[in-house]
């Protein structure tokens, strides 16, 4: 599968819209995670990475009308010479939410539309957990991390429906949760942990 751009000119074109650095971090690991995914999955790491880095690219001109996250993506993931299939994965990631009029209604039916919504959920909880653990990552082991999974009060707001979607893929919950860790544990240094 072929990408438009590099890495660089992605990672340019989400910093030219000044994102808040936890949402940079958001992308990042992301990205990370997807790459680990994909990975495991045997798939290609470049594409799937490139999905997770770019997931929310309007996130940061729509956040203050999220009714519009995602409506803004296509034109300008077009514009950067994505193709319509590329798009329609990253808009598979709104799928289901009722904030969004569009995409409500929709349902995640591809491999990697599963892998992508997981993958960028998941990140929040880890990045959760790994602040309640004094920033910690490095060391993080699965065990843990599923524990903060069933308890459904930490990170209340992260869905742990859509972490379940992983399974719809070949990877189990405990090897997502392993490659996840992983992934982030691989750019810690950029994203603040250790
Ligand atoms: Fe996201």
């Amino acid at each position: 599968m072929e990408l438009p751009i590099l890495r660089e000119e992605a990672l340019k074109l989400l910093k030219s819209q000044n994102p808040e650095e936890f949402d940079l971090i958001h992308y990042l690991m992301s990205e990370s995670v997807m790459r680990e995914v994909a990975v495991k999955l045997g798939e290609d790491p470049d594409y799937y990475g490139m999905l997770g880095l770019l997931h929310d690219v309007d996130w940061t001109i729509t956040k203050n009308n999220v009714a519009t996250h995602l409506t803004k993506a296509p034109e300008i993931l077009h514009k950067a010479g994505f193709d319509d299939e590329f798009i329609q994965i990253v808009l598979s990631h709104g799928y289901g939410f009722s904030e969004l009029p569009e995409l409500k209604n929709e349902s995640r039916t591809q491999k990697i539309e599963f892998a992508l919504a997981a993958s960028e959920t998941l990140t929040g909880l880890i990045y959760a957990y790994a602040l309640m653990r004094g920033r910690k990552v490095s060391d993080m082991e699965v065990k843990g991390l599923k524990k903060k999974f069933k308890d459904k009060a930490f990170a209340a707001g992260c869905r742990r429906d859509i972490i379940e979607e992983i399974e719809k893929t070949d990877l189990t919950l405990d090897e997502f949760f392993s490659c996840a860790i992983a992934g982030i544990a691989k750019i810690k240094d950029e994203i603040g942990l250790s």
